[in-house]
């Protein structure tokens, strides 16, 4: 009975510490809601059947699936504070959590509608290419959980978006995750979830899948 009293304040404790935070830092691991689509970014170990034959990325529209967080993490060769607020027009890098791939962009056509093609790429320490760097867009000084962000491809200059397309078998009701030339198309607004939101001095209770150069 002790025992289960500590784990549920143990819970509130970092519930409350979470709620307070206003930014999503450097270590963040988050969920990407695209918030016209109501859809959140996702992948899993399914390959493209066309295009680049990588690693498929979608949305999907549960909010406890396990395949939708992502890491915030720095671009390679450069490093971040964990817990340091995430200034807008940064370049950084998003690795999903249980295949340890980028989210990557490239000059391929998407499966359904023909616009960029978006995939996970890299090896199983999360090493990719230029391909996986984002530029965050947002007008305030800092990636703010509570405002909606753009994410520009900075190889190809598109912008991170929904189709608006959906897959039949073996991915039923996913929808399609491309990029688009222009921010101003639809479904290009991303918000930040049901995250484990790391603030300066935090422990790390997901230590295995945070990234060492964090
Ligand atoms: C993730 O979810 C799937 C299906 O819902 C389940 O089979 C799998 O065991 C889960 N994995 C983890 C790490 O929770
Ligand atoms: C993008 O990523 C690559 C390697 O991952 C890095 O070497 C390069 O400097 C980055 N470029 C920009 C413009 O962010």
């Amino acid at each position: 009975m002790q025992l289960i009293l500590l784990f549920v304040s143990v819970y509130l404790l970092q519930i409350s510490s979470a709620s307070k935070a206003e930014f999503v830092t450097c270590g963040t691991i988050l969920k990407l809601v695209n918030t016209d689509l109501k859809l959140r970014l996702h992948s899993h170990d399914v390959k493209y059947g066309s295009g680049s034959g990588q690693q498929s990325v979608t949305a999907v529209d549960v909010s406890d699936d396990n395949n939708s967080h992502w890491l915030v993490k720095p671009i390679m060769g450069e490093t971040c504070k964990r817990g340091a607020p995430i200034k807008c027009n940064t370049n950084i890098r998003l690795q999903h959590v249980s295949t340890k791939k980028n989210l990557h962009s490239h000059y391929f056509s998407s499966p359904l509608s023909g616009n960029q093609e978006v995939s996970c790429y890299g090896d199983d320490d999360g090493e990719g290419d230029s391909g996986d760097n984002w530029t965050v867009v947002c007008n305030n000084d800092y990636w703010r959980r509570d405002t909606p962000v753009k994410l520009k491809h900075v190889d190809t200059a598109v912008y991170l978006a929904g189709s608006g397309r959906t897959f039949g078998r073996p991915i039923s009701g996913q929808g399609e995750i491309v990029g688009v030339s222009s921010q101003y198309g639809t479904y290009t607004d991303w918000q930040a979830k049901e995250g484990l939101f790391i603030h300066p001095g935090d422990l790390l209770p997901h230590q295995n899948a945070i990234h060492t150069e964090l």
